[in-house]
């Protein structure tokens, strides 16, 4: 499937560590909400993850399953994000396949966790808000969704983030002008207006939608952590 991650970015991503410096404390920071969930040794608890590119996340949810009886099934639209994972274990089932229509295609209450990280803003508000009707059907009852992600702050203040984030992609990227070129356009495509995904109507989208106890948990620059419950 042509994904915005089959070209330069997703063939080298794991610059994505210099690109966002805190994402293996924003990374653990998910799982370890997973791992506080799935608290009861004596129940199964069934994990969505949408979005697994390269299993940097499906790798720390892994070390869940080695403690408690999980099950996790992780998505991803990119064959070549896919290729370059190399998680493997009875409990995992990686899916090469849209998320929408993975979701459509699944029965009501099927899922404790959704959990995601760097994956939703990357597609139009219209397929988002489908997406969270469908996470929120598809969540059990008292079911969690864990979304690490791009949500941007209020004007002026994402404004000033952005340029300094483009300077940032200059210094580490100065000796490679066709990843540099490859960031810079896919930063405007984050914030274009069919794309940009704010804070307030996130989190007002979803109380819509029924999600309750919708915290931002904790902001790592332009991104943030945010937890929700379906009651
Ligand atoms: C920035 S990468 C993040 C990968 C991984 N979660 C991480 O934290 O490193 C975003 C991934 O989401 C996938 N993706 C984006 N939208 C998707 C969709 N609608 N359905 C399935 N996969 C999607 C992309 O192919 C890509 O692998």
């Amino acid at each position: 499937m042509n994904t915005r991650f089959n070209g330069v970015i997703g063939e080298r991503y794991s610059q994505i560590h210099r690109v966002l410096p805190f994402l293996d404390n924003l990374l653990s920071l998910v799982s370890k909400q997973v791992q506080d969930y799935c608290c009861d040794l004596s129940r199964p608890y069934s994990i969505l993850e949408i979005g697994s590119g390269t299993g940097l996340l499906t790798e720390k949810l892994l070390s869940v399953t080695l403690k408690y009886n999980t099950k996790i099934v992780a998505l991803d639209h990119s064959t070549s994000m896919i290729r370059q994972s190399n998680c493997d274990s009875e409990n995992l089932s990686i899916v090469e396949c849209d998320a929408l229509s993975f979701l459509e295609c699944s029965q009501t209450c099927s899922f404790n966790i959704v959990v995601s990280s760097l994956t939703i803003h990357n597609n139009t508000a219209p397929y988002r808000k489908r997406l969270l009707h469908q996470i929120y059907r598809t969540l059990n009852v008292n079911g969690l969704f864990i979304n690490a992600d791009l949500y941007a702050l209020p004007e002026p203040l994402h404004h000033t983030k952005i340029k300094d984030k483009i300077k940032h992609l200059f210094n580490i990227f100065s000796e490679d002008r066709e990843l540099l070129m490859e960031w810079v356009v896919h930063e405007f495509e984050d914030y274009s207006p069919e794309r940009i995904m704010r804070e307030d109507n996130a989190v007002n989208e979803m109380s819509d939608i029924g999600f309750s106890d919708i915290l931002i948990m904790e902001r790592f620059d332009v991104w943030a952590v945010l937890k929700a419950m379906k009651l």
